[in-house]
């Protein structure tokens, strides 16, 4: 397995609409295994194929990515992943993206969605998550249109946050130039 590069904003391939996936072979099992170590290894609870670059509608998920105890971790990939029911209800939740690190915001999203995917071996899946299983996947499943979790905040607390983010890549490289 291998880590992958992370794409961050503003890069435009975050902005992309991905395509469906036709064919589930190893080539795509090899990538979905990448896609996860890159995961784990930037600490993270989901990934989607834009942040590392590709344009297919395929994303990682694991609610519980503990590193100590490597067996409660409870990986997911899922393929072509479709929203096909979403509950009344709506939650709020405090969400971070690897896309826009160091950040967070509070997004508001359906309790509860019902998805249709694909698996890892090729068969068709249906999935009824609620809480946070469902506030990652509706992150996740965003992501594969171009849409970020910022999109969802106000005008003007998207800005702040923009704002900061600047700030935390400018300090990054400045830490990095005081290095060399
Ligand atoms: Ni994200």
């Amino acid at each position: 397995m291998a880590v992958l590069k992370l794409y961050t904003y503003p890069d435009n391939i975050l902005r992309q609409k991905c395509h469906k996936v036709t064919k589930v072979d190893d080539e795509l099992r090899r990538f979905l295994d990448d896609m996860l170590e890159t995961m784990y290894v930037d600490k993270g609870v989901g990934l989607a194929a834009p942040q590392v670059g590709s344009d297919k509608r395929i994303i990682v998920i694991d609610p519980n990515p503990s590193d100590e105890d490597l067996s409660a971790r409870q990986p997911m990939y899922l393929i072509n992943p479709e929203i096909i029911w979403r509950s009344d209800e709506t939650v709020m939740f405090c969400e971070g993206c690897l896309s826009l690190p160091n950040q967070s915001a509070e997004v508001e999203r359906h309790e509860k969605i019902r998805v249709h995917y694909t698996d890892y071996h090729g068969k068709e899946q249906e999935i009824l998550a609620e809480d946070f299983l469902a506030i990652i996947l509706q992150h996740e499943i965003d992501h594969l249109d171009g849409i970020l979790y910022i999109d969802h905040l106000s005008r003007l607390k998207r800005s702040r946050l923009l704002k900061k983010l600047e700030k935390y890549y400018e300090d990054k490289a400045r830490e990095t130039s005081n290095e060399k």
